[in-house]
């Protein structure tokens, strides 16, 4: 890799739910365009494992429940013990829920976890973050919405109200940390073939993945983990030193799609 292509050199960032999936695929990259990074999470040997693979020198394993505020507290803590600053803040932890299509077969408490930790908890990122990065007059902050944010009936209530309410928090905030050099954005990916989402959907990786390309928009190409951590390596570069407040896609053009419609094609069949 050359000098040029390492886009992240001297950087500090920390990762939330990084022990798997796509934040572990994000951490990952991340190092290898040169950043220090702190990986927090609950899965404790699976965080450490992706540390290792790191190299212990360029990464530190925090266990922080992201809807814990000590915890969050502490891993931002952390990342200015060991590194002196925070550059990028990935607001990337989440579970989906129980996979209960009506409303009337929901509990309160499933509702209520899935928005602590999807919500709460990108909020509690959001605020520590700010806390040292306003000071230091500079930061990237993104957070992990989904194509949940903008389409409706694909996975449950709680995880579409909180993925809706991430874009939202990531507005307002884009609103107030601007004057301080401070850029927020997030990522809205279609889905990929993580734990997260073959467990909710009860499928194997292969089957999800034809799944997801069978029902996507862009043909001929499979969604990887490795393609949310290229468009969240663009928002933590400078190569987007003038994008904030934005949710950007990485759908294959899913979420302006209404394939229904399609039907106006070939009136024929009306
Ligand atoms: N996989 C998809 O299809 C998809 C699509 C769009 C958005 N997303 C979002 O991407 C993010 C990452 O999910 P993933 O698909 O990689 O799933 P994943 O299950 O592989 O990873 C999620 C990680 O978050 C961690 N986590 C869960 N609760 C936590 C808590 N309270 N505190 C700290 N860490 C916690 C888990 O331990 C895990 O390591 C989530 O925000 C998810 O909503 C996923």
């Amino acid at each position: 890799m050359t000098t040029l292509s390492r886009r992240l050199e001297g950087k500090v960032a920390l990762i939330t739910g990084a022990s798997s999936g796509i934040g572990e695929s994000i951490a990952k990259l991340f190092a290898e365009h040169g950043a220090k990074i702190i990986i927090a999470d609950i899965q404790d040997d699976l965080g450490q494992a992706v540390c290792d693979v790191i190299g212990p020198s360029n990464s530190i394993y925090v266990h922080c429940d992201v809807t814990n505020e000590e915890d969050v507290k502490n891993a931002i803590d952390t990342a200015i013990i060991a590194y002196g600053k925070l550059d990028i803040m990935l607001n990337n932890a989440g579970i989906v829920g129980p996979n209960k299509p009506q409303i009337v077969d929901n509990e309160k408490s499933d509702f209520e976890r899935v928005l602590s930790v999807d919500v709460t908890g990108v909020f509690l990122g959001m605020k520590h973050a700010a806390r040292v990065m306003i000071p230091a007059k500079t930061g990237s902050i993104i957070s992990m919405a989904s194509i949940a944010s903008s389409v409706a009936g694909v996975t449950s209530h709680a995880y579409c109200c909180a993925k809706h309410a991430v874009v939202g928090l990531t507005k307002n905030l884009a609103a107030e940390l601007g004057q301080f050099g401070i850029r927020v954005n997030c990522l809205s990916p279609h889905g990929v073939a993580t734990p997260l989402a073959t467990n909710y959907n009860g499928l194997q990786v292969e089957a999800f993945e034809n799944v997801i390309h069978l029902t996507g928009n862009l043909k001929g190409v499979m969604l990887k983990a490795h393609d949310v951590a290229n468009a969240a390596l663009f928002l933590a570069s400078e190569e987007s030193r003038y994008i904030s407040g934005q949710n950007m896609c990485i759908d294959g053009g899913a979420s302006i799609v209404n394939s229904a419609l399609s039907i106006f094609k070939h009136p024929e069949n009306i």
